[in-house]
């Protein structure tokens, strides 16, 4: 951890820096890395000729099992070990608000779509599955109900998609450095920079 505060114009070195870094660790218990992983959803998301953001969510959305490498005021921002709540208190003063709604709900929409899309079951990863019944199994009708009123809801569902899809060995990506330019551009214009 360091302790020097971020601000818009160092955070998305300071990301690339953890892809880096962390980056060859294991995604738990998947045949990809954490960030062929990342950047695969990212590239699905480019290749389906999705917007900045959408692409911006995919790339970062694991980025809160890292928020033991963020400082310490990033922290204080009432941080708890999921690393989808972890990953949006991290990326919200600097991302837009969908960015930061798909990255805090990327587990919850797993949970939702095991709840209404009967086909989504059996494309989960046994990893993803094993992890389900820890994130407490498929939503209830209740849970469901009220995870339907989120104003971004298919942007949400969207990017857990593509988070399911980008666990596939060897596929060729690019490099992180790739994105940086349009993470900058997202930076910029929601800190208004
Ligand atoms: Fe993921």
């Amino acid at each position: 951890m360091t302790d020097a505060p971020l601000s818009p114009n160092t955070v998305v070195a300071f990301i690339a820096d953890i892809f880096l870094r962390r980056g060859a660790d294991s995604y738990l218990g998947e045949e990809v890395t954490m960030s062929e992983h990342m950047l695969q959803g990212a590239l699905l998301a480019q290749q389906a000729g999705a917007n900045d953001k959408l692409i911006a969510a995919v790339l970062l959305h694991d980025i809160g099992h890292y928020t033991n490498e963020f400082p310490e005021d990033a922290l204080d921002r009432g941080i708890d070990n999921h690393h989808d709540s972890a990953g949006a208190a991290v990326l919200e003063p600097y991302f837009p608000q969908t960015v930061v709604d798909c990255v805090r709900h990327h587990v919850a929409a797993k949970r939702y779509l095991c709840a209404t899309d009967p086909d989504y079951f059996d494309r989960l990863s046994a990893a993803s599955v094993h992890t389900l019944n820890l994130q407490g199994g498929p939503m209830t009708t209740d849970e469901v109900a009220s995870f339907i009123k989120n104003s971004a809801l298919e942007e949400i569902v969207q990017v857990r998609i593509w988070d399911d899809e980008g666990k596939v060995a060897g596929v060729a990506t690019p490099q992180f450095d790739h994105f940086m330019p349009l993470l900058q551009r997202l930076v910029d214009q929601h800190c208004g920079v």
